[in-house]
Order: structure tokens, then sequence, then C-alpha cells
């Protein structure tokens, strides 16, 4: 008897039990009613008296293995059955937020693309600028009221002036400059102007600048471009007025009112029941600013105009508030959630 029950230990001991149904197996031929170690129990009952001691313990011994492994194994697979039961592939994915584009970053977005379809290319310059760049060679005479303290943040004072663009302007001197016309090019960026902060003004905003520089630009190419970008930008019905304005560096200048899109031109609170809504300014490039430039202005003229993004945001999404755009408000940006 004592050789069966330790073959019986090795026969457990090697057992590999990988799933429930093997495990119940097990249970049924060792430990269950009509299994081996109940046998063994009742062979126990012939074993002499002398030999009952050590053979009971050796078959206690046994039951304890067996009853070890299926507990353990139980164990086993019950834990796994319920990692199992805790991932839930029906469950929908996690939404993860993918955030939305600032306004101003979405109305420039359009903006390029409306000019970029019509063969403009986009330009940069720095933010930080000389009196050159941003003033000078824009024909600002010097005792102009736009080159005051009052107007411009300066960074250094005396010879080498340097400020803060007050205008993207300073971003068509670089480009005619460095490049030879044709020259046709839009240039989006922040500026920056010493004015106290309030619902109408700020300290910093932004600008396009664009510019047409080739031989026999016309007026009249002015106003159907802008004409082509106020339909592009607030609709097919849109139209556009000019008024006669001054600009240092465009001769002659007008400013640019487009219809009144929230009233269709009927007259509302926005547009103070005039029907019309200013965008911008623009003109055709003073031959001063060619020839500062190094481009002659006996071949070539062009035009230039310049508007504000917050003022075109601000008439695409009614926002009336020129501080909203800088304050980060959550409720405020998460309006904006589009496909960008
Ligand atoms: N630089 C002007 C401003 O900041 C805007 C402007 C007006 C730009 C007329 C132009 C232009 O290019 O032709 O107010």
């Amino acid at each position: 008897m004592k050789e069966k029950i330790q073959l019986l230990q090795n026969q457990i001991k090697e057992l590999k039990i990988s799933n429930i149904t093997e495990l119940e197996q097990f249970r049924i031929q060792f430990l269950g009613t009509k299994g081996i170690i109940k046998d063994l129990y009742t062979d126990f009952k012939s074993v002499p008296n002398e030999e009952k001691k050590e053979i009971g313990q050796l078959v206690n011994n046994l039951r304890e293995i067996a009853e070890d492994l299926f507990s353990s194994h139980k164990e086993l697979f019950e834990s796994a059955e319920n990692e199992g039961a805790k991932i839930d592939f029906s469950r929908p994915g996690e939404v993860f937020s993918i955030g939305s584009h600032h306004p101003i970053s979405l109305v420039r977005a359009e903006i390029i693309d409306v000019f970029s379809k019509i063969g403009y290319a986009v330009s940069d310059g720095p933010e930080i600028e000389d009196d050159w760049h941003n003033f000078s060679a824009l024909n600002f005479p010097p005792e102009h009221p736009a080159r005051d303290m009052q107007d411009t943040f300066f960074i250094e004072k005396g010879e080498n002036e340097m400020a803060l663009r007050t205008h993207t302007s300073s971003v068509q001197v670089r480009v005619m400059e460095n490049q030879k016309p044709p020259i046709r090019t839009i240039s989006p960026g922040r500026v920056y102007r010493n004015e106290a902060i309030s619902a109408r003004a700020h300290c910093f905003f932004h600008q396009v600048e664009g510019l047409y520089i080739d031989k026999d630009v016309s007026f009249a190419d002015l106003k159907q471009t802008l004409l082509h970008f106020a339909k592009e930008i607030f609709g097919e019905k849109a139209q556009i007025r000019l008024r006669p304005s001054y600009f240092p560096f465009t001769e002659p200048s007008a400013e640019v009112d487009v219809s009144c899109s929230i009233c269709n031109a009927k007259g509302c609170n926005v547009c103070k029941n005039t029907g019309w809504l200013e965008i911008l300014g623009c003109g055709m490039v003073d031959p001063n600013v060619l020839e500062a430039c190094g481009i002659d202005s006996t071949i070539y003229s062009g035009f230039a105009f310049g508007m504000g993004i917050e003022r075109i945001t601000q008439l695409k999404y009614k926002v009336n508030d020129l501080r909203l755009y800088s304050e980060n408000d959550i409720r405020f940006i998460n309006q904006f959630k589009s496909s960008l």
C-alpha cells in the first residue's frame, strides 16, 4: 500500500491542470465520493494494526496534497475568470478631449486659405522691429503721431531704436527688400499698441497684411480682390464699399466696409443702423515706399491692404469684447470646435 500511495503522490505532483474542466476531472478522480482517496480509506481498514499509524499518515498526507492542489488551482482559475469579466469588450471607447482651435487661429487659417487659392504666398517678419521697417520705409514722416510713445511700445530708444511692431505693414517692407516683383503675399501676425485694455481696444492684437506688386496693377484689381475676399469670408451676398482715407504708405488710400451680414444690411445695433461695417484699410502702394524698398516705381505699381483678425472674427462670430480673445476662458474657446 505504501508504494501505491507513493506512486499516487508522484502522479499528483506531475499533473498539469490547465483549465477548469481538467480540474473537475482531477477532483472526481482523486477527491470524489468514488475517488482514489476514498478507496484508500476503505483499503486502510484492512491494514494491520502495527502499520496503521504510518499508513494513516501517508493517506492523510496524500489527501492534503490533493486538496491543496485542487484549491490553489480553483483560486487561480476563478481569479482569471473574474479578470476576464472585468474587461467588457462591448463598452464604448474612452472619449478623450481633442480641444479646440482658438477663434483667431480659425479665422487666420480661413483668410490664408482664401488668398492662397488666388496665388498669394504667406510671409513672416519679426515682432520686434526697427524704426526703418515699421515707420521710415513706409513713408511715415519723422513727426508722425503714430511714432509717439503713446502708441508704440519702445524697447530701446535712441540710435538703436527698437519697438514692438505696431502693424504688419513692416513685413511688406521686408518682402519688397528681399524679393523681386511680381510679388503676391499676405503676412499674418501679432502687433502691439500702447492702449488701455477695454472691450474695444487691446495692447496686442492680430493683423493680416496683403501686398501685390507687378506691372500695371490698378485700383480696380484691388477692389476686385477685396470683393472676392469679402464674399469668401462673409458669404456670396456680401458687398463692399470704399471710402477715401489716408495712410502714409498708400496713395490713394481707402477704408473698406462690408455689408452687415448680421442684419443683411438692413440696419442693426452692430452696424449702428448704417448697414455697413468697417473691415480694413488699403490703397495703392506709395511710390516713395516702392523706391525705399528698392523697387522701380516707374515700372511697377501695386496695392496693399491691412485688416485686423479680431475685427473679422468679431463680425463672423458676433464677439463683442476684445478681452475674450486673450483671457483663455475655456467656456469661450470651447465654442469654436472645428475640423481644422
Ligand atoms: N497698417 C494699417 C494699420 O495698422 C493698416 C493698413 C492700411 C495696411 C492700409 C495697409 C494699407 O497695407 O494699405 O492700421
